[in-house]
């Protein structure tokens, strides 16, 4: 691959050619499914909060690649636990693996990581920070789905505040020409700071409150889950728990297009009902596979194996 990048930490560090790069070789990926690129290389799985989709998907790619995992396990089971510094921590660790995935509630811990770090190093999710490598995947399954980026008009549903994987998708697609809708109530809209970096790129957006107002102009609806464990306030949460729901009801009478597509980046509670899965809406379980070319891409390249 011909870019600078040997880290993974914010999709900011990506121009829109390293972005198209990536999703090419997951297509090839996707085509190739298992081959001995990494044969004998460690993967080092370092997650502070749970995951089903990144640590699993990270795992199986890095097998189906021919290499190994090495689990960080219960953090309290860890030396973290007598006093340990994080940053000890993972520099220790990157001497155990060739490669290391993190996951932490802490904006910015995966930027620690790539500094301490003798090995490179992916953000698996920062706090409400970044999420790249989902915002790959976004970007992979957008391109499955549409056959393009450029000219798609998408909408973000639920929390945006919180929202790491948001807050990714969002910056990325300012390097396409895209029109973005963000739907929230006023307490969970998306921050100020983000809406900021889409004026300085001149990207266009508007915000809402109420989904019914553009549904028909979209290509995607991005539903998001509300993320009760980012609120400080339980009564806050109380507030806006279940404020929207996306259903089949809904979407069979918004007027949607034909090739409308809802996705969702999981885990879901009930924002989202199990009666669109059987709908040509539902793209999210589909989204959720991409994980594994995707993730196999991103592996393959920063261990120089492409
Ligand atoms: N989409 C996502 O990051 O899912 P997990 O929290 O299960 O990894």
């Amino acid at each position: 691959m011909s870019g600078e990048w040997s880290d993974v930490i914010s999709i900011r560090d990506f121009t829109r050619e390293e972005v198209d790069e990536v999703l090419e070789h997951s297509f090839r990926m996707e085509d190739e499914g298992s081959s001995h690129r990494l044969d004998g290389r460690v993967l080092a799985l370092v997650f502070f909060e749970p995951s089903t989709r990144t640590r699993m998907s990270f795992a199986s790619a890095m097998m189906k690649l021919g290499g190994n995992v090495l689990e960080f396990g219960d953090p309290d089971q860890t030396s973290l636990s007598k006093g340990e510094t994080l940053s000890d921590t993972l520099r220790v660790v990157s001497g155990y693996c060739d490669i290391m995935a993190i996951r932490h509630p802490w904006e910015g811990a995966a930027r620690l990581a790539s500094e301490v770090s003798d090995v490179p190093v992916i953000n698996a999710g920062d706090g409400s920070n970044q999420h790249p490598t989902q915002t790959f995947l976004d970007l992979f399954t957008m391109r499955k789905l549409h056959g393009r980026l450029d000219g798609l008009t998408v909408g973000y549903l639920g929390d945006l505040k919180y929202s790491r994987t948001v807050h990714s998708l969002a910056v990325a697609m300012c390097n396409y020409e895209c029109t973005q809708h963000f739907i929230a109530p006023e307490s969970l809209e998306a921050p100020d700071h983000l809406l900021g970096e889409l004026d300085d790129c001149g990207a266009p957006y508007a915000q809402h409150d109420d989904p019914a107002e553009v549904l028909p102009e979209l290509d995607i609806l991005y539903c998001t889950r509300i993320q009760e464990e980012r609120f400080p306030e339980s009564m806050e949460y109380e507030k806006v728990k279940g404020v929207y729901r996306t259903d089949r009801e809904l979407l069979e009478n918004a007027g949607v297009k034909k090739s409308f597509r809802v996705m969702h980046p999981l885990p879901r509670v009930d924002e989202l009902s199990t009666d669109v899965d059987d709908t040509r809406y539902a793209a999210y379980f589909e989204q959720a596979e991409n994980g594994l070319p995707v993730r196999q891409a991103l592996l393959s390249a920063l261990l120089g194996e492409l």
